[in-house]
Order: structure tokens, then C-alpha cells, then sequence
């Protein structure tokens, strides 16, 4: 016996027909980001492992416990990407995209690696769609970029979701509050390992979510009591805008993001039905991250909305994302003498915009309804002997069985009246 081999742990697979419903989701989740002009990159799928290091920032977990490093045959030390924001800049440093005008306005899609524990909503492969905005800094695009991101999972049909937001200060403010927090700190009792995080980054404790330490850090200072005038007014701008657009939030002070490039400005879209994962989107402003990579002092914003759990909270709301999959017609022929006229009407019907599925390998009328049954097919279109001479063909509705005889130039605007387009939620719904 050969064995069978399997794919990787924690790699997810979307096989049909749960694989249409995750392009459907990924297709969703960027439409508002085209719709605002935002520009498609596609990245490589791995770096040099310096770009995350120092983009990403060394203690997070993301880079000293996630990362697929490995070396090619030069001995080139390279990672596969994590996540897309460190590429996005090093790219747009690259080829010098802020020479065209700013802020530079970017999407991307695509799969991200993290060798995390597997769990239902937690991959070593990860889906994103990610947007950056860079080289502006105003309130009014942080409430835009964030307001993408919400009707990305209104539009989707979300609505147990909570968008929660906070601002972690910038380079004038920050030192200030670390120092406050390193002193904190040092009155707390962590263990080694936590203890060695809190002297390279104590910022990261705060994001730690095992119970014992939130226990030792429930009275611990924070940023957003501590941020500067400008960063509060920043701050305050950009709820107001969030007002303005109708978009609800909630101010999160202990909001701590798994990445050390954000400043001002971050946010998370958490969804309620998802138990410990519960993360479906998040982002945020980084002031420094472009300089740090050797491009101009330019700041950004930018999200990214995990289609993985995008779809598991879909699931979780019952919404029902199949019907909203274009509906299917079947060409049938009754004999293969009938083959090339089946290929003329299936052509016509996809002209117009029709998912056809020709059926090419059965021998007769009944085999080939049976086929189209197996497809969950609308209608059958057949094409037999009285169908060519007369140029009049039957419509089979599969559901009920009713049958219509349509003649040729009727019979696009009769099939398409009976495929109802699926009934989409209202964006503020
Ligand atoms: P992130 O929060 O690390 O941010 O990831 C964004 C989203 O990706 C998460 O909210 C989650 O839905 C999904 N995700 C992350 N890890 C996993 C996993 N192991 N399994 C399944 N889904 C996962 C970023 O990646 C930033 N680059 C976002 C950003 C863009 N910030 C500024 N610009």
C-alpha cells in the first residue's frame, strides 16, 4: 500500500464547495478597498529576514517564535512573509512608488505564515486582504481606512462584531509612558521569560493573555492615559470622524497589537462568535516604520482582515453566503451529434454573464439531467434533434421540472429573469 500523504498542520484547505465560498469571502472583503481606489500589489511570498525583523520588531512573538526562516543555497537568510506591511513599505521604497504622488494607496491579498499552535481559527497559513495608505497623516484617513474595514464585514453580512480602537501614542509620548511602565513593572513579579520581554519591549506584557500576568498587570499604566496633547486632539479627531460615518467603536485602552511598527492611532475588529481567536481584522498608523527601513520619513495606515476567520464568523451568524453565488445553468445535449451546437448556446449564455456548465460525456437526455441534478444546476438547456431543426429549446427547470420552449433570441433574457441575483445586505444594515 502507497501512503497517503497529507497536507501540513494547521494549513487550511477550502475545497469545493466551501472553496467559492472563501473566494467569495476574500472578493468581499476587498471590494470596498477597490471601490476606494486603493491599487492591487502582489508581494513575494518570502523576504529577507531582516525585513521583519526590523519592521515587524524582534521581540514580537510574530517574528521570534513565528517565523518560517530558512537559508537558500547562497546562504541567503530569508523568511516566508508573516504579514504584509513590512513588504508593502519595502516595496514601495523599491521601486520609489511615492515619486507618483502621496499618499501612496495600496491592497494586497493574499496567504501569510506564522507557525503558531493550530487551532480552528488559528493557521500556519493565513489568508489577509490588507490595505496601506502611506505618506499622509490626518484623522480624516485613519477614519477612512477604518471605515473600509467595517463595510468590508457589513457588506459580508457581519454584524456580531465590535470595532475597538485606541491610540498608542507616538516617539514624543511614548518614551515617557515606557518609562512609567518599565517602573511598573519592576514592582511585579513575572517569571524569567516574561521578565526578558518586559526589558526588551514592555509594551508586549501588556499583550499577554495568560490570566496570571493580566491578574499582575490589572493596575498597570496606560498609553492612552498617558499620550501627549497632540496625540489625544489626533485621537479625538478620529472618533469624530468615525461619528460622522456612522461607524460605532469602542475605545479600548488596553488594546495591544501582536506587531511593534504602530504608533497613534490602532484598531481591531473583534467578532463575538469566534471564542479565543476572536480577531477578524486589525490595524493601525506607523510613523516610523518606512524610515526604520531605510525609505523617507514617511507615516502610514493601514489593516488587514483574515478571510480564514471571516468565513468562520459568516458560518457563525448562519449567513447564507452560498446563495449568494452566481446560480448555474446546464447546456445538455441528448447525443454528442449535438455536441457543437451545445458548444454555440453555452458560449451565448456566458456572453452575457451565466455560469454554464456544458455537459459533454453522456449518452442521453435522462443521464445528462441526472448530471445536471448532481450540479444543483437551475435549469437544463436542451439540445436534441426537434431543438437544432426548429431553433426552439427547452428549458428545464430542475426544482420543479417545469419546461419552457424558448426560441434562440429569447433565450438569454428568459433564463437570466428566472436566476434571481442573490438578495445582498444593505451596507448599515
Ligand atoms: P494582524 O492582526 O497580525 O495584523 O493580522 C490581521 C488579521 O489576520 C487578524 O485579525 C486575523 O483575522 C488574521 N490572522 C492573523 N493570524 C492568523 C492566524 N494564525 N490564523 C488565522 N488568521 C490569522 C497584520 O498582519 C498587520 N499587517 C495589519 C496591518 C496592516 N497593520 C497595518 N497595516
Amino acid at each position: 500500500m502507497i501512503e497517503k500523504l497529507q497536507a501540513p498542520k494547521g494549513v487550511p484547505e477550502y475545497v469545493p464547495p466551501n472553496g467559492d465560498l472563501f473566494k467569495y469571502v476574500r472578493d468581499e472583503l476587498a471590494a470596498p478597498a477597490i471601490a476606494a481606489g486603493y491599487r492591487y500589489i502582489e508581494l513575494p511570498y518570502f523576504e529577507d529576514f531582516n525585513l521583519y525583523a526590523r519592521g515587524i520588531g524582534e521581540s514580537t512573538d510574530v517574528v521570534s517564535k513565528e517565523m518560517y526562516t530558512f537559508t537558500d543555497r547562497a546562504d541567503r537568510i530569508l523568511a516566508l512573509r508573516p504579514e504584509g506591511t513590512a513588504g508593502v513599505i519595502r516595496s514601495v521604497i523599491e521601486n520609489s512608488l511615492t515619486q507618483q504622488g502621496l499618499p501612496v494607496k495600496i491592497w494586497y491579498a493574499g496567504a501569510f505564515f506564522r507557525a503558531e499552535k493550530p487551532q480552528k481559527g488559528r493557521y500556519r497559513q493565513l489568508q489577509q486582504v490588507g490595505i496601506e495608505a502611506i505618506g499622509a497623516e490626518n484623522p480624516a484617513l485613519d477614519s477612512e481606512v477604518i471605515a473600509l474595514g467595517y463595510h468590508a464585514f457589513k457588506n459580508l453580512g457581519l454584524s456580531s462584531f465590535e470595532l475597538q480602537i485606541t491610540s498608542l501614542g507616538c516617539f514624543n509620548c511614548r518614551p515617557g509612558y515606557r518609562e512609567k511602565l518599565i517602573k511598573f513593572l519592576a514592582e511585579v513579579k513575572l517569571d524569567d521569560e516574561t521578565r526578558k520581554r518586559a526589558d526588551i519591549n514592555p509594551l508586549r506584557v501588556l499583550d499577554d493573555k495568560r490570566p496570571e500576568i493580566q491578574s499582575l498587570i490589572i493596575n498597570a499604566p496606560l498609553m492612552l492615559d498617558n499620550v501627549c496633547n497632540e496625540c489625544r486632539d489626533y485621537h479625538e479627531m478620529v472618533l469624530k470622524y468615525l461619528d460622522h460615518h456612522g461607524i460605532p467603536y469602542v475605545v479600548n485602552k488596553r488594546l495591544v497589537r501582536g506587531l511593534d511598527y504602530y504608533t497613534k492611532t490602532t484598531f481591531e475588529f473583534v467578532h463575538h462568535g469566534l471564542g479565543a481567536q476572536s480577531g477578524i481584522g486589525g490595524g493601525g498608523r506607523y510613523d516610523q516604520l518606512m524610515f526604520s527601513l531605510g525609505g523617507q520619513d514617511l507615516s502610514g495606515i493601514g489593516y488587514a482582515l483574515g478571510v480564514d476567520r471571516a468565513l468562520i464568523a459568516a458560518e457563525s451568524e448562519n449567513i447564507n453566503l452560498e446563495q449568494r453565488l452566481p446560480d448555474l445553468v446546464c447546456v445538455v445535449p441528448t447525443d454528442s451529434e449535438f455536441n457543437v451546437n451545445a458548444f454555440k448556446i453555452a458560449d451565448l449564455l456566458r456572453e452575457s454573464g451565466i455560469v454554464v456548465d456544458q455537459v459533454t460525456h453522456t449518452k442521453n437526455l435522462k443521464n445528462g439531467l441526472k448530471v445536471a441534478n448532481r450540479l444543483t444546476a437551475k435549469c437544463a438547456v436542451i439540445i436534441g434533434d426537434d431543438e437544432v431543426r426548429t431553433g426552439i429549446y427547452t428549458v428545464k427547470w430542475l426544482a420543479t421540472g417545469e419546461q419552457n420552449s424558448v426560441p434562440l433570441d429569447e433565450l438569454v433574457t428568459q433564463i437570466s429573469q428566472h436566476l434571481p441575483l442573490a438578495e445582498k445586505p444593505k451596507k448599515d444594515d
